[in-house]
């Protein structure tokens, strides 16, 4: 299989795809100045009989045809991978299984060299933003933001979203409209659900910056015991949204709204026990947030609480400050576009699993 090497780096210049890798040149801001700094990824095959990986520092794993194999580095022991479920994808990358989530994702991990993290970080938004190219697709494709109310049929049922378009121009609120990603998560998990890669019946959930609330709705139509969670400024849409949404008869789980500041100590109800699941959409936008959004995903998770996030790619270094922090805690794997509802797919947004270490 592959060992990925790389250098630091930030914004992408220009990227080659070459037999031997992935070249590319990014600018790095460091001590005030512009790096230019020079990057190859580059994939090295090795024999299957041989019993280390070139750091003599990773756990491993054989699969495949032949002479290829597979370097997980120090994480093949770890319960949230499924490492039986390990293998190599077309383009070299590890998938694997990742908690509670059936599908595959693609294993988000550096060479093993001293910033392991940095130089995982790195490639990935790399690839998002030089293969990817989120910029090419169409911003606000499943949501409209002058709306009052969005219309959207989930889990068989006619959900009407309020909206507040005119709260968008205070400063530093966001979640009084719906945005791209929120839509593609919550068609997500009900076609994970749909298709059996993914159980929320009876399922503990906290969502994160639930804004408009649709995620959370969706997550209790498809059984789950969810608490949906914002600044206390938001809570008053969100309240309504949830009770005029899911007021029917037949629901199979259930919804309540709770404040959450990122960063806060969350009330006891949100961890005890800790929930099954943590869903966030479109809450990685915002650099200064990153460290408090990370301390509440530390909080309110465990080993066996999976983190499922969606977002939007507008700004790579913020996702990738992001990821860097993250893959210090939480195993990361990307899900392919190719798992997302068949309608509700977009190139400028991205989804992770995450799953404490
Ligand atoms: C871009 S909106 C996304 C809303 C919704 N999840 C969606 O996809 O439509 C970001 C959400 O995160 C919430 N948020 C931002 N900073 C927060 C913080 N420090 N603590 C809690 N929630 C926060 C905002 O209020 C907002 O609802």
């Amino acid at each position: 299989m592959h060992v990925k090497q790389s250098k630091y780096l930030f914004m992408i210049l220009k990227i080659e795809i070459k037999n031997e890798g992935i070249h590319g040149k990014r600018q790095k801001k460091e001590e005030g100045k512009f790096h230019e700094i020079e990057l190859l990824f580059r994939y090295t095959s090795h024999p299957t009989n041989s019993a280390t990986n070139e750091n003599g520092d990773g756990a491993e794993a054989k699969r495949g045809n032949g002479n290829r194999r597979v370097v997980v580095l120090a994480m093949a022991a770890a319960s949230a991978l499924r490492t039986e479920e390990l293998e190599e994808d077309d383009d070299g990358e590890t998938v694997v299984g990742l908690g509670s989530y059936g599908g595959k994702v693609r294993l988000l991990a550096g060479a093993g060299g001293c910033d392991v993290e940095g130089e995982a970080a790195a490639a990935e938004t790399m690839l998002l933003w030089g293969i990817q190219q989120p910029t090419l697709a169409r911003p606000n494709a499943f949501v409209s933001q002058s709306s009052l109310a969005l219309a959207i049929e989930a889990c068989g049922h006619s959900l009407s979203i309020l909206q507040s378009p005119s709260s968008l121009i205070t400063p530093g609120v966001t979640g009084s409209v719906m945005w791209d990603s929120g839509i593609v998560l919550g068609k997500f998990l009900e076609h994970a659900v749909d298709s059996g890669m993914l159980l929320l019946q009876g399922k503990k959930v906290v969502e994160l910056g639930s804004g408009c609330g649709l995620v959370g709705c969706i997550s209790a139509f498809l059984g789950a015991q969810v608490i949906l969670t914002d600044l206390p400024d938001r809570l008053r849409l969100l309240r309504k949204n949830v009770e005029t949404n899911l007021n029917h008869d037949d629901m199979r789980g259930s919804a309540v709204v709770k404040e959450l500041i990122w960063g806060d100590d969350p009330d006891r109800d949100l961890i005890e026990p800790l929930p099954d699941y943590v869903l966030g959409s479109d809450v990685i936008y915002s650099e200064g947030a990153v460290e408090d959004l990370m301390e509440t995903l530390l909080q309110l998770s465990g080993t066996q609480t999976t983190i499922i996030l969606a977002g939007e790619l507008r700004n790579d270094s913020i996702l990738e400050y992001f990821l860097d922090t993250a893959m210090k805690y939480f195993f990361v794997g990307r899900v392919d576009q190719a798992q997302f509802h068949p309608d509700y797919h977009s190139q400028r947004v991205a989804m992770y699993v995450l799953v404490k270490k």
